[in-house]
């Protein structure tokens, strides 16, 4: 958190280190090494616009610039609704005064828990994976059932300097549970789908 206040907004270069599919990170921006690479922002934004989702879940939220910008696509749409989980109280707090009057509140529901622990009703259109790494497999082990087969699942810092996602998502992949692409981003970005109920 103090890194991201001391940046006070200010974009830097991508932090991270060069990987064989991503040799050149600078070309990214960061806010702050927690919050995820600018573009992956946009990007979230754009597919919230693309897929026009009425469910979004986002694990680890943060300081909720992530959720704030799939909020800004919901916004854009007209309709749909993000939850997004942070365990850590102190950060929660945080989170939830960034939208405090902000007219994205409507579309944003912050809950104060852990992922294997939060309960969601209904269908989930869009998934987000981005809290604990070592969490990752069994978040998406543990929503899948919920989650669209037209829908998306999306798996952050899949990078293979941070191989415990990576192997997660090929382990997924192997058990015929998603079909993955590795997006080369410095974090890595894993873009998937359930592979049950695929037309
Ligand atoms: C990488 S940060 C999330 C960044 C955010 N999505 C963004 O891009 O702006 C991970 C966050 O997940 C939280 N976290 C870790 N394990 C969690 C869990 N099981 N449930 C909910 N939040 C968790 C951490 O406290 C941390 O704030």
């Amino acid at each position: 958190m103090l890194q991201h206040d001391r940046a006070a907004g200010q974009l830097q270069p991508e932090f991270h280190r060069a990987t064989p599919e991503c040799p050149s990170p600078q070309h990214w921006s960061m806010i702050d090494t927690m919050t995820a690479e600018v573009e992956v922002l946009e990007f979230l934004a754009t597919l919230v616009t693309t897929i026009k989702p009425r469910l979004i879940v986002e694990t680890g939220s943060f300081l909720g610039v992530s959720t704030e910008w799939m909020a800004r696509g919901l916004q854009r749409n007209g309709f749909g609704k993000i939850i997004s989980c942070e365990f850590d109280p102190v950060v929660y707090e945080r989170a939830k005064e960034r939208f405090i009057n902000s007219p994205l509140a409507p579309y944003i529901e912050l809950r104060n828990q852990s992922s294997l622990e939060m309960n969601i009703e209904g269908t989930i259109d869009l998934f987000f994976s981005d809290s604990d790494i070592d969490l990752r497999e069994k978040e998406v082990k543990r929503f899948l059932p919920q989650i669209n087969p037209h829908g998306v699942i999306l798996m952050h810092d899949a990078s293979s300097h941070h191989r415990v996602v990576r192997e997660a998502a090929h382990r997924l992949e192997d058990e015929g549970l998603i079909s993955a692409v590795f997006l080369p981003t410095p974090r890595g970005l894993v873009l998937a789908q359930p592979r049950a109920g695929r037309i």
